[in-house]
């Protein structure tokens, strides 16, 4: 009989996979289900990012390995991306490492700094794989819960002076998913204290850096004085260029940490396949009016779900950034049981709350991922079965 190793205990997808489940069985019930659960972008990539991939795909010098640590024009273009978007300056030979989404290297970070026992701060809610890189690296998970009354930051004084000594790594997520909050510069500076002062990393995750709504304008954790001492940042193409399914992400900051990750990785792996990161370069280097009008599209959908229950006096917060909408459940019912009951009565998926942590229970996240005629119809459903 197959035995699992003990590690893979802690990895399930119990609640994600149960919801899908369920909207598979709506599917295949011949159900016109509106799929706001998963948040995988809708969108393509602009033209010149496509033929950039094409032009590299035609290529037949492009079929051999590549270095994990990515090619130099690439580590360049994410360079200058960097500074002239956030003002953070970057040496592409130290401080900037390639991935092949950030979600990757968030699984392998931990591996590089944290031994068994030793502690990682992790936020609840958080997107699940902050957990799993820690668990295979035999941390001891401690959860930094994210509640409405904090704004959604983690408090760092209810954090015991007994963890903050055992911790190896924060894990923070601003503009974050599931909540779609965003966090104040002087937090920054406050964890930029702590890690100092407690020795430890903050791995900062920026995916949604390029998500952002009316005049927001996010910080880079790594513009903070004093950051790169402490800190790297992953971020990636998946959002900000509708390049989800054709992954390419990166990590920047403290040379010592990219210099570790970068050496587990090519013990682990090679590097991108060349044509994507050309269409990475593309994407860096060229226009950026793509990324504006993939935020405006986020922004229109964001104000129909978020004015759509307004109006039918379910009152959910608007979001700053990111393509999700954070909404308390309208009913006396567990997060889980409504998105159930919404799933059955309307065909609308959204993902309950608790799925991203038990301070997730009293949730439900709606993502942004469907054009906006099917979120005004998911509206109307909604409204028709609430009353
Ligand atoms: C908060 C967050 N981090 C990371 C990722 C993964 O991004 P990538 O495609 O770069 O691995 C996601 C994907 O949804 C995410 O929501």
């Amino acid at each position: 009989m197959l035995e699992q190793a003990l590690r893979m205990q802690g990895l399930t997808s119990a609640i994600f996979s149960q919801v899908d489940d369920m909207r598979k069985a709506e599917l295949a019930r011949g159900r016109d289900v509106i799929t706001l659960s998963i948040g995988s972008p809708d969108m393509a990539p602009a033209p010149h990012i496509v033929q950039a991939l094409m032009d590299g795909a035609a290529d037949l010098n492009s079929y051999g390995y590549t270095l994990s640590k990515g090619l130099t024009e690439f580590l360049n273009a994410v360079a200058l991306w960097y500074e002239q978007k956030f003002g953070v300056e970057l040496d592409p030979t130290r401080e900037i490492h390639s991935l092949i989404g950030s979600q990757e290297g968030l699984a392998h970070i931990s591996l590089c700094l944290v031994n068994p026992g030793d502690v990682v701060l992790i936020p609840d809610p958080g997107y699940p794989i902050y957990s799993a890189g820690p668990l295979m690296a035999g941390a001891h998970l401690y959860y930094m819960p994210l509640t409405p009354e904090q704004g959604f930051l983690p408090d760092l004084e209810a954090i015991p002076e007994s963890i903050l000594k055992k911790t190896k790594i924060m894990i923070l997520n601003y503009p974050n998913n599931p909540l779609a909050a965003v966090a104040p510069i002087e937090f920054f500076r406050k964890v930029v204290e702590y890690a100092k002062r407690y020795s430890f990393t903050v791995c900062h995750d920026f995916a949604y850096s390029d998500l952002v709504f009316d005049d927001y304008k996010p910080a880079s954790f790594l513009s903070i004085p004093g950051a790169k001492d402490v800190a790297i940042e992953f971020n990636s193409l998946s959002k900000t260029y509708n390049m989800a399914g054709c992954r390419v992400g990166y990590v920047i900051g403290n040379s010592k940490v990219i210099e570790l990750l970068g050496r587990l990785k090519s013990n682990f792996d090679y590097g991108i396949f060349n044509p994507l990161q050309r269409a990475a370069i593309a994407a860096l280097t060229g226009p950026q009016q793509c990324v504006t009008d993939t935020a405006k599209q986020y922004q229109r959908r964001r104000d129909i779900i978020v004015n759509g229950l307004n109006a039918m006096g379910w009152c959910v917060d608007k979001p700053k950034a990111s393509m999700y909408v954070w909404a308390p459940v309208p009913t006396q019912q567990s997060s889980v049981e409504f998105a159930v009951d919404l799933l059955k009565n309307t065909g609308v998926a959204v993902i309950p709350g608790v799925a991203f942590g038990q301070f997730g229970e009293g949730f439900v996240r709606f993502a942004l991922v469907q054009p906006e005629e099917r979120l005004e119809e998911a509206v109307k459903r909604i409204k028709q079965w609430l009353g």
